[in-house]
């Protein structure tokens, strides 16, 4: 079972295996855990064997997930990426040991191209320790728009009025999250998550200074997502090389404050805030007072503001996302 101290812990990036490190980390001591493990489909990793027996894979994954829910706080949240096939396991065995909240269907917008039924959304299982009293926070997203024309894809009829001028709160399918395609943004690594993913669930589900915790991280994501948000994180990986990578990213990770509040910023936009954010934050942006306008054109960063935005996050964005 766990040890003693969770300080021991705290803003560390870890190599080593990860049941055996959670193995050593108190019940009860983590707001959020956030698993993204191999998925059983032959990737090429630099010191795993992704392609297990079905039923291998399943209790090895059981094993984890235990721990997972053993170490996270009862205010806490627990979430696992995975593609559909294995999180009907997962999900039939959290069933019995936590509190489902949602399913959330990312869709990644891969190509259609290829074959039909092809998969293109994962899901993100969001459990939680007990059925109440658990931390959440609504969140919201831009609103979609036509990638020619600009204006929003919702018809909101005759409520434009109440259209909320910086955007929708997110319902449990998110499609304005993109996976990282360009090859100067991504690690060396075959799956690497983008850092708004990771940021959306960090702000939705923990407060400033919480712990945060990836057994599978990867290049980092998770980490340096909880670090740009003023959280602390533990950070797990059995491979020296992204264990390195992530050391590397943490170290020119720095916080995404605007007005005293924490958001997700991506490519100089703000992508995901805090709905009880918004009196804050709504004072960068130029807000038209006809509704007809934001309709048509995304409201745009006041201009001091974007410029400073945009210079911080390109710096970012180059390097550490
Ligand atoms: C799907 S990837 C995670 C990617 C990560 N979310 C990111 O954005 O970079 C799974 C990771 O699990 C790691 N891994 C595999 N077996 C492990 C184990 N037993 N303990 C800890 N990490 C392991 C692999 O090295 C790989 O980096």
């Amino acid at each position: 079972m766990g040890s003693e101290n969770i300080d021991e812990f705290i803003n560390k990036v870890i190599e080593g295996d990860a049941i055996e490190v959670m193995r050593q980390i108190p019940d009860n001591s983590v707001d959020m855990t956030f698993a993204d493990p191999p998925f059983n489909l032959g990737k090429k990793y630099n010191s795993y064997y992704d392609k297990k027996d079905v039923d291998e894979y399943i209790e090895w994954c059981k094993l984890w997930l235990k721990e997972m829910v053993r170490i996270t706080k009862p205010t806490g949240s627990i979430f696992v990426h995975n593609i559909p096939r294995w999180l009907t396991y997962f999900a039939s065995y959290l069933n019995e040991i936590a509190h489902f909240r949602h399913w959330i269907a990312w869709n990644a917008m891969g190509a259609p191209l290829g074959k039909t039924l092809l998969p293109t959304h994962y899901g993100i299982l969001w459990y939680t320790k007990q059925p109440k009293g658990f931390k959440f926070y609504d969140i919201r997203g831009r609103h979609p728009r036509c990638r020619k024309c600009g204006v929003v894809l919702q018809d909101y009829g005759g409520k434009k009025n109440q259209m909320h001028p910086y955007g929708p709160l997110i319902s449990d399918v998110w499609t304005d999250i993109h996976r990282i395609r360009h090859k100067k943004r991504r690690d060396e690594h075959p799956c690497q998550l983008p850092v708004p993913l990771l940021e959306r669930l960090i702000l939705m589900t923990t407060d400033e200074g919480d712990v945060v915790l990836d057994p599978f991280v990867g290049t980092g994501t998770t980490a340096v997502a909880a670090k740009r948000l003023g959280r602390k994180y533990i950070a797990i990986d059995i491979d020296p090389k992204y264990v390195e990578i992530t050391k590397r990213k943490l170290e020119h990770t720095r916080p995404t404050k605007i007005n005293d509040c924490y958001v997700s910023i991506y490519l100089g936009k703000i992508v995901t805030i805090r709905d009880k954010d918004w009196e804050k934050i709504k004072k960068v942006f130029m807000i038209p007072s006809d509704p007809k306008k934001i309709e048509e054109k995304e409201i745009t960063l006041k201009k001091v503001e974007n410029a400073s935005l945009v210079e911080y996050c390109s710096e970012k964005n180059d390097n550490y996302t």
